[in-house]
């Protein structure tokens, strides 16, 4: 069998890309290790910036995130019991879209489905070769018989874990990380948000942050220790730890109620680099992760995919150059984003041994925030998302 491009993964990342190449006349399939209920069964951050938002347009899947999602146009952060609001429309002219990652997908899966494009879930034993030549393949064991794909092109669009990332030798790829010493608890529970607008908390017991995914709808995290136990953590100690460290009057406003979910994150900063080895790609998560704080993941995942699908359709259209730039202009981006969240990480968290100067290295750095304009606008800037360039 063969088709234009194989895209390994349905996450956020393969999906968009699949939309964006079929729009342009470019075949494709997906192929997935999990079942689809399980990919949507992952609960991940719900923050979009103007040009994800204007992508997922553009892949004709932003219907239901116009009428459902939440336009924000500020965000505030707490330190000392004090909240500080970020006008980030005042600041940048832009404002940011509230809508679950799982909706996305959901979004992106409904339009592969009624367009009939395939996608084969439930895909084992993946395994992707040949990328060094013109006539990459994939092949993968479904229902028991192996399948040989043949394609131009492999995208690797199958997370942190994937195959793609591993399949590489290891002398062509340089892979830079940090790993922080702590996790998020997140619990997603049916009760109306804390406040209009994300709370991204400094406490000294450690970082929290008041999200939502509705009106009816929030998502809360606290920092936590990276041995922590999910199934110690009940529903009552999660809130009584999340009122802790907020302040009194928010605290005492705070509608609490049965989990949905509940899970633990570990915090990580990762890039590999180059992202083009021949005729494969990495795209999104498979090619690096950044810390949630800031919500860039999904967002630079979508960027990514918006270079990759002009590399691609350039390519086809006969202009061959665009594919040899897709490395370099997607990881540009990528360490901005990759710098801000850990610049936010670090001024947000409890370290546990930065010691008192650490400590007040943070202080100071929060109060001229709150004194500067400008520094202001840098955060605002970096938040709503910079350039696609
Ligand atoms: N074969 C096929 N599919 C695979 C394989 C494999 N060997 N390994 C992993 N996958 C699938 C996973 O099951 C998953 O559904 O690839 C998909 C990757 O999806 P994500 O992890 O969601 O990654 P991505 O699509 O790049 O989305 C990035 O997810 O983690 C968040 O913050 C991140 O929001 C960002 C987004
Ligand atoms: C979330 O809603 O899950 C969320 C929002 C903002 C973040 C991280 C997670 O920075």
């Amino acid at each position: 069998m063969k088709t234009q491009v194989v895209i390994i993964g349905a996450g956020p990342s393969g999906l968009l890309l699949g939309q964006l190449l079929a729009r342009s006349g470019i075949a494709n399939t997906v192929i997935e290790q999990r079942s689809a209920d399980y990919v949507l069964g992952r609960i991940r951050a719900g923050v979009l910036e103007q040009t994800t938002v204007d992508l997922l347009q553009t892949a004709g899947v932003a219907e239901r995130m116009h009428q459902e999602g939440l336009p924000h146009v500020g965000v505030e952060l707490c330190f000392g019991g004090q909240r500080h609001r970020i006008d980030l429309l005042g600041l940048t002219g832009k404002r940011v879209m509230v809508y679950g990652q799982t909706e996305v997908t959901r979004d992106l899966m409904d339009a592969r489905a009624a367009a009939g494009l395939p996608t084969v879930y439930e895909a084992d034993e993946v395994v992707v070769s040949g990328f060094d030549s013109a006539t990459p393949s994939v092949s993968y064991l479904k229902d028991g018989v192996r399948v040989e794909l043949q394609a131009d092109f492999i995208a690797g669009c199958d997370g942190f874990h994937g195959v793609c990332r591993a399949s590489v030798p290891a002398a062509a790829i340089t892979l830079h990380e940090k790993v922080y010493p702590f996790g998020w608890l997140g619990v997603l529970a049916d009760v109306p948000p804390v406040s209009d607008e994300l709370i991204y908390v400094q406490h000294e017991r450690g970082f929290a942050l008041c999200s939502q995914r509705s009106k009816v709808r929030s998502r809360y995290y606290v920092q936590c220790a990276l041995d922590d136990d999910v199934a110690a953590w009940s529903d009552d100690a999660f809130w009584a730890e999340l009122k802790r460290r907020l302040p009194t009057e928010t605290a005492a406003q705070l509608v609490t109620g049965a989990s949905i979910e509940k899970s633990i994150a570990p915090l990580r900063s990762f890039v590999a680099e180059p992202l083009r080895f021949g005729s494969m790609f990495l795209v999104g998560d498979a090619g690096h992760i950044v810390p949630p704080t800031g919500a860039k993941g999904l967002n630079l995942a979508a960027s990514d995919v918006a270079y990759l699908w002009q590399a691609i359709s350039g390519w086809y259209a006969g202009s061959k150059a665009e594919i040899d730039h897709y490395s370099s202009r997607a990881l540009a981006r990528i360490w901005k984003a990759e710098r801000f969240s850990w610049w936010m990480t670090s001024l947000m968290h409890k370290f546990p041994d930065s010691g008192s100067f650490g400590h007040k290295m943070q202080m100071a750095e929060m109060d001229y925030l709150f004194s500067s304009q400008a520094a202001m606008t840098v955060l605002a800037e970096n938040y709503v998302g910079l350039p696609l360039v």
